[in-house]
């Protein structure tokens, strides 16, 4: 089956050329490398000048089954490293709609505050995750039953509430997630909000995120999309129909969750680089590389230099196109990672062993960061904000 198409008009190079509904300005100005946050040594300050160095947040999801507390308010080691090495934070779980929405007529912001204060007081990004998904979405929603009126308003309710509480706070939205299978079919079944309200409610959730923060760039993510291939294909044809019709699409990014049984998807900078022309930010959300651990469950040192290699390939895609201008790793410790979870047999996805010991993967990202900034591969202001 072919994608389901939003707009049928032919695209033009005159369609093209409508300004996009860009970001009303680069919001939030953070000084992320200023000394009082980036001490020499760490990623944030290895960074080149436009480039954040971001980590998913700990908590909720997987968390909630292991036998540790919440990391983010309990972790004081892992709180401490979080504001030191990153510029940028996502929250891993705590802005999806199970923790969000409790109730249809109740959201609970406590965790979200908490991620979006600690970033402030850290200087560092936020971006938000996420808006609209298949996964992680509250019982009450999916099993309601719910007129087509209702769950446009439920949704619109969300977003304008979410996105507006954040305002100037929140630097990227991961508005629509996951919405297109690995063939580059459209979610049309396990989706929700696509299933009931049809495709043309993507183009809603970002023209009303776009109304709740005008300065927040907005954003497509997904996993598999890494290389030119069905998935990234759809992407970047969907894109390009939104943009024609003028809808706020700023930017696409790939999360990049890598496994080592596979080959490095060597077409990433190109294809980062074919939704850049089109104008739109780009930005890697995800990033580990997870490997199958030999018996014992210690990595060896060639497993350990694959992997830096992997995670220095994703950086270097990211720094040769001028537009990305975000690269976050999904948890920057071992000891908190989703993917032993999810992955049996396989682990060591992230750049810090579980006593937050640096691995060849973290040293492997330093000196490539370094390497650029020293070259004064500084990258433009402008770089991902919705040129
Ligand atoms: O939904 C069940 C619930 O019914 C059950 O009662 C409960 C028992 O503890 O488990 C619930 O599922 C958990 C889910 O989070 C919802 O809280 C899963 O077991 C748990 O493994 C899951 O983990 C999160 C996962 O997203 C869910 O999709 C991970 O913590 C989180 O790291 C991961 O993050 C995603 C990004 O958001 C999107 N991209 C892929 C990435 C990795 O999967």
């Amino acid at each position: 089956m072919k994608p389901v198409r939003l707009i049928t008009a032919a695209l033009t190079a005159a369609a093209l050329s409508v300004p996009l509904a860009a970001p009303a300005s680069a919001a939030p100005d953070h000084d992320h490398d200023h000394p009082r946050y980036a001490k020499p040594g760490t990623l944030r300050w290895a960074a080149p000048e436009g480039l954040v160095i971001g980590t998913a947040v700990a908590g909720g999801g997987h968390h909630l089954e292991q036998d540790y507390p919440d990391p983010f308010t309990s972790d004081g080691r892992y709180r401490r490293i979080l504001a030191r090495e990153f510029s940028s934070v996502s929250p891993e779980n705590q802005m999806k709609w199970e923790y969000l929405r409790p109730t249809r007529d109740e959201y609970d912001f406590g965790m979200a505050d908490a991620i979006v204060d600690f970033a402030e007081r850290h200087g560092q990004d936020v971006r938000g995750h996420t808006l609209l998904w298949h996964s992680q979405n509250p019982e009450w929603l999916e099993e309601g039953d719910f007129t087509a009126e209702e769950l446009r308003e439920i949704l619109h309710d969300h977003i304008t509430t979410v996105v507006g509480r954040y305002e100037g706070r929140i630097d990227q939205w991961d508005v629509a997630n996951e919405i297109f299978t690995s063939s580059g079919e459209l979610r049309t079944e396990d989706n929700i909000w696509i299933r009931e309200l049809g495709p043309g409610i993507i183009a809603d959730a970002f023209r009303w995120a776009h109304e709740a923060d005008p300065s927040a760039e907005l954003y497509f993510n997904d996993y598999g999309v890494e290389d030119v291939n069905a998935k990234s294909d759809a992407y970047h044809e969907l894109v390009q129909e939104l943009l024609a019709d003028g809808v706020p699409v700023h930017g696409f990014s790939a999360q990049v969750h890598l496994s080592m049984q596979y080959p490095f998807p060597s077409s990433l900078e190109e294809n980062l680089q074919r939704f850049d022309d089109l104008g739109l930010g780009t930005a890697l959300t995800e990033v580990d590389v997870r490997m199958r651990l030999p018996e014992g469950g210690e990595p060896t040192g060639e497993q350990l230099r694959t992997q830096a290699d992997y995670y220095e390939r994703a950086l270097n895609a990211c720094v040769n196109v001028e537009g990305c201008d975000s690269f976050t790793i999904w948890g920057f410790t071992d000891r908190y990672s989703w993917v032993p979870v999810f992955f049996e047999g396989e682990g060591e996805a992230t750049v810090m062993d579980e006593d937050f010991h640096r691995k060849p993967a973290y040293f492997a990202l330093r000196s490539s960061l370094l390497e650029e900034k020293s070259d004064g591969h500084g990258r433009p202001p402008w770089a991902g904000h919705g040129r």
